[in-house]
């Protein structure tokens, strides 16, 4: 049995999360998770809410509540939401948590003791009506590059160029639109990241693991020079610069930088995990080298736009610290989910978010589209058309009616019981063969990532089925010859079964409804293995089957044209 670490991209406070935030991070490592735990090994599944940062104040404000309830309030709901998509989570923290704090003081402390951070003082954005310095996006302005005349201090989101707010051409207060701003001196902690450069190269070519698009990235951070960066600010909301309760002098108003200490918190979600359950060592043995984590398989999910800091910043933290904490072994970067072609966006009604997906349409309908097609080699656009195409032909026709066809068939000719007679044939040993090799490939996705391929393969095991069904006909031999149907009837039903156990990666809750109706404990849910004619002869001769409720209802095209009205479509 492996033990095998997962965590997903922290997601932002600061508002609920789009569907494409979902396919991006938590979504495929809540289906890697499921998939690893199937096979039987030991899995721990982390997410936080990343919850501190110029956005989260921001956002606060806005509502005119204080940050801390704001971040109460929101974390609820991520969370509810998470629950909402039947996300597996182990356990899902809080980067405000008081573990973070102290992890993030500790590692800062090391990182000084190594020689690699340093106080340096730097220019900064003053706003003089509001009595403050503006990090990040507190000020706003004209993009230097661009010339876009809202570009944020961190970022633009024109030309996507990072920013220092201090090179922005007009700059205001983002909290009053004050322009009565100076730049003044201020002094910030700097990571010397440029002194692990070498460390962090050979770290990364080192890395047999990573698919290509998260190697590319870090070594084009490389390729380019790791710059030394600042990892405080000039805010209230955070980390306090301090160690052992004391705080460092001249650090009063200012707290570690978001980016800092938001991947710490996988270490510290894992620490709030370990003692909520009432073993406050337990999370050791997943994060420490020398306490067992050296034989723990630590695999990170997250979008494209986040890649450099784990493949670059974090490290410098976990490598520059010299102690002996667990580094990622396997990164799954994914790209971007559109809508149609361009940008989710609240303000626009362009997009659906996770809690609105989840008043249209239970999550498995959602989890099957976003996986489907989720955006591995490039982009991936989310269009009403596909993703009722989607639901109708894979979900509704080749899975619901064949589990609802067998089963309705069995309680109609068989008492509703799995048949014992009849002699497997020619049908029995084609479908035989066709699942040797699919589950096979099957597994061999899952356990490469790919998860358009995996649920490709998916839905060609269950197409197979409706094929075999149709070789076998027990419905016309019924009529002649009761044996020769009822092994069609019991391979089908078996087949229900396998359908039911490799759909619960993806479709947890409707494999379910499957497993539960054909009477099958969990012991016996775990993937499926071996010798397929077993497999297809599995079910105890004589067991009771109920037929389940419908599973999948097809969207109407009645309902398209209500929801691309409501949450945009094309154009
Ligand atoms: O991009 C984001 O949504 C960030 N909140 C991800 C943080 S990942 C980790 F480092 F915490
Ligand atoms: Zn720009």
């Amino acid at each position: 049995m492996a033990r095998i670490l997962i965590t997903s991209a922290l997601p932002y406070i600061n508002g609920i999360k789009h569907l494409g935030n979902l396919a991006g991070s938590m979504l495929p490592a809540d289906v890697y998770a499921r998939f690893q735990r199937l096979r039987g090994h030991d899995v721990l599944y982390i997410c936080a809410t990343d919850e501190h940062g110029t956005p989260a104040e921001l956002a606060a404000q806005k509502a005119g509540i204080a940050v801390s309830d704001y971040c109460d309030e929101q974390h609820e709901i991520q969370k509810s939401a998470g629950d909402g998509f039947s996300l597996s989570y182990d356990y899902f923290g809080r980067s405000s948590n008081s573990q973070n704090a102290r992890l993030t003081q500790h590692f800062a402390h090391v990182l000084e003791e190594r020689g690699l951070i340093e106080e340096r003082t730097e220019k900064q954005v003053y706003s003089i009506d509001d009595g403050r310095f503006l990090p990040d996006r507190y000020v706003e302005g004209t993009c230097p590059h661009c010339d876009f005349e809202k570009a944020r201090g961190d970022q633009c989101d024109n030309c996507g160029r990072l920013l220092d707010p201090i090179e922005l051409k007009n700059p205001y207060s983002a909290v009053s639109g004050s322009t009565n701003i100076e730049i003044r001196d201020t002094t910030h902690l700097y990571l010397l990241q440029s002194k692990m450069q070498d460390d962090i190269r050979e770290w990364v070519e080192k890395s047999t693991e990573w698919p290509q698009l998260a190697k590319s990235i870090a070594l084009k951070w490389l390729d380019e020079g790791l710059q030394d960066r600042a990892i405080t600010r000039d805010l209230s909301w955070g980390v306090p610069v301090a160690y052992e309760g004391k705080v460092r002098e001249g650090f009063e108003n200012k707290v570690f930088y978001v980016w800092f200490d938001a991947p710490i918190e996988y270490i510290g979600a894992t620490q709030e995990w370990a003692e909520a359950k009432g073993e406050p060592e337990a999370w050791k043995s997943w994060w420490r080298t020398d306490e067992g984590a050296d034989d723990v398989t630590y695999v990170q999910f997250m979008g494209k736009d986040n890649v450099a800091f784990h493949t670059v910043s974090f490290p410098v933290t976990i490598l520059g610290s010299q102690e002996p904490w667990k580094l990622v072994d396997r990164l799954k970067a994914f790209n971007w989910v559109t809508w149609y072609g361009g940008k989710f966006s609240t303000s626009n009604n362009r997009g659906v978010f996770m809690d609105q997906a989840l008043e249209l349409l239970p999550s498995d309908y959602w989890r099957w589209y976003l996986m489907a097609n989720a955006p591995e080699g490039s982009d991936a656009a989310f269009t009403w058309e596909g993703f009722q195409a989607a639901v109708n032909s894979d979900l509704a026709n080749v899975l619901g009616n064949f589990v609802n066809r067998i089963t309705k068939y069995t309680a109609s000719k068989f008492d509703g019981e799995v048949p014992s007679t009849g002699e497997w044939g020619e049908a029995e040993d084609w479908i035989a063969n066709e699942l040797e090799t699919r589950l096979t490939a099957l597994a061999q996705h899952y356990e490469a990532m790919e998860f358009r391929k995996a649920a490709a393969e998916t839905r060609a095991i269950w197409a197979a089925g409706n094929e075999y069904l149709t070789k076998a006909e027990p419905w016309v031999k019924y009529k002649s010859d009761v044996d020769a149907a009822a092994i069609g009837v019991r391979t089908g039903l078996n087949l229900a079964a396998i359908f039911g156990i490799i759909a619960q990666p993806l479709i947890p809750d409707a494999a379910a409804k499957i497993l539960d109706a054909l009477g099958i404990p969990e012991e016996n849910r775990k993937f499926p293995t071996g010798d397929a004619k077993a497999l297809l002869n599995a079910l105890p001769h004589g067991l009771n089957i109920t037929p389940p409720d419908v599973l999948f209802s097809k969207i109407e095209d009645t309902q398209i044209t209500e929801w691309t009205e409501k949450f945009g479509g094309d154009g």
